[in-house]
């Protein structure tokens, strides 16, 4: 085969025949139209039940008339970092509008939910210091917490006590820093952390509370501020994670906290200043338009919740295992991959897109598909979907 060398690459192929014949390869769709409740995917128009469109807000209007009008005036990329020449008041604005939404004192944009973890967490800690968590947290933290160097308690899911022993563990043993790190909204699951225990142990043991949003901002709490908020917990959790890519519908990530931590960031948060990728000004004003709405129509997190409710319950009544969660990020757990995938390509036939989640991804006999309902999905929609899960389940 043409430009394939032979040799060191070798190991390659009976890796990658492993995987497919485990079950685990992911698949690559393509889609052929914009994000909504219904969609074009591979020249099949589908009901889209696996995108985290949570607000029906990636294909808005207003949306796209922002990110047209900015590429207008600053054009398609800024070609620098931030702290050289990439800086646009676009990127300011959207950083104090961000603050405000989550009533800290500052926020600093990266260029995904991603890479706010990953430069997070290594730029506050190092292996002088401990970091506890959650064992479901994403991988974007796991990967952050390697980065750091610092020692890793992993606590089981969703277990105040338990992480509350491990901060003990991390205290007796020397840890300088410490850190209880979770996903607000469990991303494979749907379930909600126990926040107000975990910030209590840390207040009790001196560590620092670091929560993901990115799949709580516009889904969680009043006027979808996240979770601290539908704790009631504003302006007490010190690191607020999120995403401008999940109910933001854009792309994009961001670090809400005090000033300080803030400042810090901007001086060592690695996957920013060593990145010429600065988010671009469509995507800012994007994201920028996203929020107005948010904060306009909070009726779409109450439609997103109520819609969800009314799937959840159908497919329950179908005898799926949905588990405990209960937002819109529903589980359907299926065990072993390749009822995963079979149940998933079944469905597709029936015209209804829902992603299968296997090993590493989540545990090896917990394979599962992931459906994600939004706040723009009718109940027509979800009706036609239950009727294809009826069909496909029955295999
Ligand atoms: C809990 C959690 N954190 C972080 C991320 C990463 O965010 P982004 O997609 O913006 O990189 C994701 C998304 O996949 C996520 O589910």
């Amino acid at each position: 085969m043409a430009n394939r060398t032979d040799g060191p690459l070798d190991f390659l192929t009976p890796a990658l025949d492993r995987l497919k014949t485990d079950g685990f390869a992911m698949q690559w769709p393509t889609l052929e139209a914009a994000q909504g409740p219904r969609t074009i995917l591979s020249g099949r128009p589908v009901i889209n039940l696996a995108a985290n469109n949570y607000l029906g807000l990636a294909n808005h209007r207003d949306v796209r008339a922002a990110a047209i009008k900015a590429i207008e005036r600053y054009g398609a990329g800024v070609a620098s970092a931030r702290n050289a020449c990439g800086n646009l008041p676009l990127h300011d604005e959207l950083e104090r509008r961000l603050a405000a939404f989550k009533g800290c004192e500052a926020a600093l944009i990266t260029q995904t939910g991603y890479a706010a973890n990953l430069g997070t967490l290594q730029a506050l800690f190092d292996e002088k210091d401990a970091i506890v968590s959650d064992a479901l947290n994403h991988a974007s933290i796991v990967d952050g917490a390697r980065l750091s160097r610092a020692r890793v308690l992993v606590y089981r899911h969703g277990d105040a006590a338990d992480a509350e022993t491990k901060m003990a563990q991390a205290r007796k043993d020397g840890a300088r820093r410490l850190v209880v790190v979770t996903d607000g909204l469990f991303s494979m699951d749907g379930d909600i952390a126990p926040l107000p225990e975990l910030r209590a142990a840390a207040r009790r043991h001196g560590a620092i509370t670091m929560v993901d949003d990115a799949h709580s901002v516009g889904v969680l709490g009043p006027g979808g501020k996240g979770t601290a908020a539908h704790f009631g917990l504003k302006g007490k959790i010190d690191i607020q994670i999120g995403t401008l890519s999940k109910a933001l519908g854009v792309m994009g990530g961001y670090i809400a906290g005090s000033g300080e931590l803030i400042e810090w960031l901007e001086q060592r948060h690695r996957a920013t200043f060593f990145s010429a990728s600065t988010l671009t000004p469509a995507d800012t004003a994007a994201s920028l338009k996203a929020l107005d709405i948010l904060e306009a129509e909070p009726e779409r997190v109450t439609r997103l919740w109520s819609r969800a409710g009314y799937f959840r319950e159908g497919l329950r009544a179908l005898g799926f295992d949905t588990g405990t969660g209960e937002g819109p990020l529903i589980p359907i757990i299926v065990g072993e991959a390749a009822r995963a995938t079979g149940l998933r390509d079944r469905l597709l036939e029936l015209g209804v897109f829902v992603v299968a989640v296997a090993f590493p991804i989540v545990e090896r006999d917990a394979a599962r598909l992931r459906a994600i309902v939004t706040a723009e999905h009718s109940e027509a929609d979800l009706d036609e979907a239950l009727a294809a899960f009826k069909t496909a389940g029955q295999f």
